[in-house]
């Protein structure tokens, strides 16, 4: 791992395997030159050819190439990595270079743009085990006089020569998150973006771009952004092959003024590289939990009441919960919503963070005294950033939220969204966060946030202002958190946005887990669980075992299929257990025991995608730690008598041989000719655990490493 200069002009930021090189223009641009493979001398970095296509008049040369930073305002049509304008109605950039600054990790690129009197840094930041590059820019108005930035953007970097690329996106809607598309990338733009204010369930902050990558070889280029708001990413393909990609803060609708002197500093990009998408998968899921996510210990087995009692939520029917939770080895009671104000459905209450006495004569404090005597911790669900008209605190502040002067007060689910923008609001989202952690031993808050912005307007902020709000609400909600992970430094918290509405690093930065799906069906979490591993680790990923027949589809299937569902993550109980039979409750416990067994491989081995569920095909992931390996198999649909498949395991130690329930077998054969799994129902569940027993030492070392 380096980060060096090469002549030519030539920065080097190299990972463990991977290589980022930009050029210095003559005309001072940044010029995307590699991003691949790490290459073992300074003559290979040197001899790099330059991308810049000299075509025709019609074209210039500067616009047929790549850029690390993409100035607006010259010969260049991609999208800006940054635009503004200034007071004075400038709104041209001629950005010139103007020197480097670098420690072991960060590299910055400081440019210089005389017309607005504006200063850049192009920032990266190298995390070297893991092959990804942290990339933002922080601008800086040095002028006098004020300039409105109406794109700032985090990373621009480029592509070329490479035919037949496809970009891997999620798209997705409420209970059908993270479906993973797959598009060819064609000369044009494609923009996936989110406008809602929030990540959003129709599309997430992740991209992955292939050429002919299979889970087990081939270039992956991939990227997260850290950032819960509006966000975007654009890949542009030109008729010569060169495809620009750039992404950050989405540009629609956005605005940031910066008086003289001040500065932005905007969100992390990350970029990695990979060989495969198993790859790509064990570098950001390792990345995420030992880098991003705020605690490396392992999370407990919750239980929620939610499914169980929606908004009938009573200290008598929740202790009755607990003691069920408790007795089948639950470690966490959550209540979810219901416990405040006057919360008798989704249409009242939210806003009035007071314990409805109604429901909870003495306040919280007899259920939680009660949950710790059972050895469990306590979690309550909160979601400050929205008020219901009906109530008291909308009766008193009407003008906290976002509206605008004369126009409808459109409500999702009955609710609007606090303007996190106000100071006041900002405040007392914190105080009452602030006096509920002082006040109660909770141990864990479920932070849900169920509706996108409506409009979007501030009417006593100034026109030219208006367009910041997107950014201030993110801004307000990160103090908020830090503050309170500051303040209650024990307190463990789950993002939830009606389901997946709000993941990405950014959030993760600050949550211990997240609610993937308000989808509880364990069929259709296969799915949604398959895809989201791509992107995200399966201990952040909160996972279910709910009542049959399911809620949302009717769906019945056995007690263990929603089991092992659920335990391809974070396992929770979110069923009625006061209507689960003894039988059940005892099977319960038992695959809970389970679960407890194989927990830090689930959720801090390397996960392996064997199999995708279809009705036709089982799914069957692989978790290996250096304890062992552990297979969770559900049998799809049983056709025609059907009774078997198939599948070959992945990464082991070829010459180690293991115990596979009686059978020795050795790690070569695992992956060479695999295992077969009989079933005798529609979508059996099995959970395997294979252990290594000892290695042939007379077979060469051939084991690969991954983090
Ligand atoms: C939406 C969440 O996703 C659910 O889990 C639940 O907390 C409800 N909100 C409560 O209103």
């Amino acid at each position: 791992m380096a980060i060096f200069e090469v002549a030519g002009r030539r920065f080097v930021i190299e990972g463990k395997r991977v290589a980022h090189v930009v050029t210095i223009g003559a005309n001072g641009k940044l010029i995307h030159t590699y991003f691949g493979a790490k290459l073992p001398y300074r003559d290979d970095y040197e001899a790099l050819p330059s991308p810049i296509v000299a075509h025709s008049s019609f074209e210039s040369p500067d616009g047929v190439a790549t850029y690390d930073f993409v100035p607006f305002g010259e010969m260049l049509y991609t999208e800006p990595t940054l635009k503004s304008e200034r007071e004075d109605g400038q709104r041209i950039h001629q950005f010139q270079f103007e020197r480097s600054e670098q420690t072991e990790t960060k590299l910055t690129l400081w440019l210089f743009d005389p017309l607005q009197e504006m200063r850049v840094g192009v920032q990266y930041e190298v995390f070297a085990d893991y092959d990804i590059i942290g990339r933002s820019i922080v601008v800086e108005n040095t002028g006098r006089l004020p300039v409105r930035l109406t794109a700032a953007q985090s990373f621009a970097m480029g592509r070329w020569h490479q035919p037949n690329l496809k970009l891997h996106h999620f798209a997705g809607m409420w209970t059908g998150e993270f479906k993973k598309q797959i598009t060819p990338v064609t000369p044009g733009r494609q923009t996936i973006e989110s406008r809602r204010g929030v990540t959003s369930h129709q599309a997430n902050p992740w991209f992955a771009l292939e050429q002919d990558a299979t889970e087990d070889r081939g270039e992956v280029i991939y990227g997260h952004f850290a950032y819960s708001g509006n966000w975007a990413i654009h890949v542009e393909q030109d008729a010569f092959g060169f495809v620009q990609l750039s992404g950050g803060m989405n540009p629609f609708d956005f605005s940031w003024k910066l008086s003289h002197q001040q500065q932005l500093t905007t969100p992390t990009f990350y970029i990695g590289y990979a060989n495969g998408f198993a790859d790509m998968s064990a570098h950001a899921h390792a990345f995420q939990r030992n880098v991003i996510m705020p605690r490396a210990t392992e999370r407990p087995v919750l239980y929620n009441s939610w499914e169980a009692t929606y908004f009938d939520v009573t200290e008598s029917g929740q202790r009755e919960l607990v003691d069920l939770a408790a007795g089948i080895g639950c470690e966490l009671f959550v209540v979810d919503d219901g416990w405040f104000g006057e919360r008798n459905s989704d249409q009242a209450g939210l806003g009035d963070w007071h314990v409805n006495r109604e429901k909870f004569p003495n306040g919280l404090e007899p259920l939680i005294s009660y949950v710790k005597q059972q050895g469990l911790q306590f979690g309550l669900w909160v979601e400050p950033e929205m008020v219901n008209p009906d109530s008291d605190l909308y009766r008193s502040h009407p003008d906290w939220i976002y509206h605008a002067r004369d126009a409808v007060r459109t409500t999702s689910r009955n609710q609007y969204v606090l303007n996190l923008g106000l100071p006041e609001v900002e405040q007392f989202i914190l105080e009452m966060m602030d006096d509920l952690l002082t006040r109660h031993a909770i141990d864990y808050i479920k932070w849900d946030m169920n509706r996108a912005f409506s409009e979007p307007g501030v009417p006593k902020d100034q026109t030219d202002r208006q367009q910041e709000l997107w950014k201030r609400h993110v801004d307000a909600l990160y103090r908020i958190f830090d503050e309170l992970r500051r303040l209650h430094p024990t307190v463990d918290f789950e993002a939830c946005a009606g389901g997946g509405g709000r993941i990405d690093l950014g959030i993760l930065s600050r949550t211990e887990q997240v609610w993937t799906s308000d989808n509880t069906d364990p069929l259709d979490r296969l799915q949604i669980q398959h895809d989201f591993s791509y992107a995200y680790n399966a201990k952040m990923m909160s996972c279910w075992v709910t009542d049959g027949p399911n809620w949302l589809n009717g769906r019945n299937v056995p007690l263990a299929t929603r089991f092992v569902s659920s335990m391809q993550g974070t396992l929770g109980i979110g069923g009625n257990l006061s209507e689960w039979s003894t039988d059940e409750l005892a099977e319960a416990k038992g695959w809970i025991e389970t679960y407890q067994a194989i927990r830090p491989t689930v959720q801090r081995g390397i996960q392996y995608r064997l199999s995708a569920f279809t009705q036709q095909t089982p799914s069957v992931m692989q978790y290996t730690s250096e304890e062992e390996t552990v297979l969770l198999a559900i049998a799809p649909l049983r056709q025609y008598g059907a009774h078997q498949y198939h599948f070959k395991l992945k990464r082991l130690d070829p010459a180690m041989r293991y115990q596979v329930e009686d059978r020795t077998l050795s790690g070569a054969y695992l992956m060479q000719q695999g295992l077969t799994f009989s079933y005798t129902t529609d979508y059996e569940a099995r959970c395997l655990r294979i252990q290594p027993v000892h290695r042939a030492l007379s077979l060469l070392e051939s084991k690969e490493t991954i983090v």
